[in-house]
């Protein structure tokens, strides 16, 4: 998979380095580049912001360096995903990053300010798909952020990424449901004992206490995720 990223804070981006997606890119398993959105000015300035048609507080960015950005990014496969970042999008969840992490090239534009000028998301669905993405109901300064989780929650997914993919599928949220809780040794650890069930080597009761856990859990502290039903129990 490549994904590019647009921000004028590229130097986020170096954390993405470490660790298992760093290792993807060695790998060359992940192709991952974040450009600076002023190379795409071409005034004295570098000036990627302007004031709002209408007024209002804030700046706005200008639409002139994000259409060459994107045209020179998009330009690099068929028909790239173009993800902007954006408190107003549709919320990011495991299914988000399930059906990004399947496609080929992903093109995230960073915001900051006021947001962007709508027009380039107009021009932008004329080169690839468009989808505004929010990381949750709440705003942050800027896309970087955002772009930093969600790629993370993708790049995990690519095959090949995470050494033991089975460790994917007892996660938080892969079924709908809050991940049960883990243990190790020692058994006993400040006075607290793992439960018994989990030291009776009885694998068929395991599983059945660590469901009955998940649904516990999701229970108490997310019932939104339950059907109605059963958010009641
Ligand atoms: N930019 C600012 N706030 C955001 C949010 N909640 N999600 C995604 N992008 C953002």
């Amino acid at each position: 998979m490549r994904i590019d990223v647009v921000s004028i804070f590229p130097s986020y981006f170096d954390g993405l380095k470490l660790s298992l997606l760093g290792k993807a890119q060695d790998a060359g398993i992940l192709e991952l580049a974040a450009h600076d959105l002023r190379g795409w000015t071409h005034d004295r300035h570098r000036t990627v912001d302007d004031t709002p048609y209408g007024g209002g507080a804030g700046m706005v960015m200008k639409p002139e360096p994000w259409g060459l950005a994107i045209d020179e990014l998009a330009a690099a496969s068929d028909r790239p995903t173009i993800i902007f970042p954006s408190p107003a999008g549709e919320l990011f969840t495991q299914k988000t990053a399930r059906e990004l992490a399947g496609l080929e090239h992903l093109i995230f534009g960073c915001g900051r300010y006021e947001g962007i000028d709508e027009r380039v998301f107009e021009y932008a669905a004329s080169l690839g798909q468009v989808r505004l993405i929010s990381l949750g109901d709440y705003v942050l300064n800027g896309g970087e952020v955002a772009t930093m989780a969600m790629i993370e929650a993708i790049g995990r997914l690519i095959p090949g990424v995470v050494g033991n993919p089975e460790s994917l599928v007892e996660e938080s949220h892969e079924d709908g449901l809050l991940e049960y809780p883990s243990y190790t040794k020692p058994s006993v650890w400040r006075d607290r004992q793992v439960p018994d069930v989990l030291l009776s080597g009885n694998h068929a009761v395991i599983a059945a206490w660590r469901r009955e856990q998940q649904f516990e859990r999701t229970r108490s502290r997310r019932p939104d995720l339950l059907p109605a039903d059963d958010a009641e129990g």
